[in-house]
C-alpha cells in the first residue's frame, strides 16, 4: 500500500518556525495614486497578513494566521492605491446585538489621508444592514476611533465572550487596550 496516498500535497510543505514580519511591505505605488475602497479578495490575503502581523508584533493589534484570514476574507474591506493594497479593516460579528471592528491598518505612507475613515464607514452601513445595534473596538488608537463616533467604556462592560481572542495575544492578562463602543 502507498503510505503517502492522500498526503502527496504535503510533500513540499516545510514547517519553519514562525517569525513575524519585521518590516512593512515596500510599496511600489506613488503617493498621489488614485485611492479606492473595495471588498477583499483571496489574492489580497498575503498583503493583509504582512500588514496586520507587522503591527501585531509591535503590540498594536491581534495577530492573524493565514488560514484565519482566508476563512474570514468576506469580513474584510481593503484600501487600494494605484491597484496596490495599502490598508484593511473588518467587521466581526460577536453576537446578535454586537460586532467588533478588527484589523484596522493603513500603511504609514498613506496614513492621515482619510483612508482609515473611508474603510470603516462602510462597515457601519454593513452593521446597520445586519441589524446589529452596537459596535465595539479594543484599541490604543483612541483619538482615531473618537473621531469616528466611538466612546470609551470600562472593558468589563463588554461580554466575557469577547476575551476569547486574548489567548492569541502575547499581552494576555496585561492587556492595555481601551474598550470603545458606538451605537448604530
Ligand atoms: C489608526 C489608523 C488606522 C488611522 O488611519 P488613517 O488613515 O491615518 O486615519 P484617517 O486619516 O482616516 O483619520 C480619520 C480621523 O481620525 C483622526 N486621527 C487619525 N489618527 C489619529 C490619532 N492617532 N489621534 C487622533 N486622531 C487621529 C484624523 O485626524 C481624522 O480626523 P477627521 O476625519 O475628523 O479630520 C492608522 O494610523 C494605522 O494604521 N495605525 C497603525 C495600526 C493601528 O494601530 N491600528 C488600530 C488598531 S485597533
Amino acid at each position: 500500500m502507498n503510505e503517502k496516498r492522500g498526503f502527496s500535497f504535503m510533500e513540499n510543505v516545510s514547517f519553519a518556525p514562525y517569525t513575524p514580519p519585521t518590516d512593512l511591505p515596500v510599496l511600489k505605488v506613488s503617493a498621489n495614486a488614485a485611492l479606492r475602497i473595495r471588498r477583499a479578495r483571496v489574492d489580497d490575503i498575503p498583503r493583509l497578513y504582512h500588514l496586520i502581523n507587522y503591527y501585531a508584533a509591535r503590540g498594536d493589534m491581534l495577530p492573524k494566521t493565514l488560514d484565519l484570514l482566508y476563512n474570514r476574507v468576506r469580513e474584510f474591506h481593503v484600501a487600494e492605491a494605484g491597484g496596490e493594497v495599502v490598508g484593511c479593516a473588518a467587521l466581526k460579528i460577536t453576537w446578535h446585538d454586537l460586532a467588533e471592528i478588527v484589523s484596522v491598518v493603513i500603511h504609514p505612507d498613506f496614513q492621515g489621508r482619510g483612508l482609515g475613515r473611508h474603510l470603516i464607514e462602510p462597515l457601519f452601513d454593513e452593521a446597520r444592514d445586519l441589524g446589529i445595534p452596537t459596535l465595539f473596538v479594543l484599541t490604543l488608537q483612541v483619538g482615531f476611533f473618537s473621531r469616528l463616533g466611538f466612546r470609551e467604556v470600562p472593558r468589563l462592560r463588554l461580554p466575557h465572550k469577547i476575551w476569547q481572542d486574548c489567548s492569541m495575544c502575547f499581552k494576555r492578562d496585561r492587556c492595555d487596550e481601551i474598550a470603545m463602543v458606538r451605537d448604530m
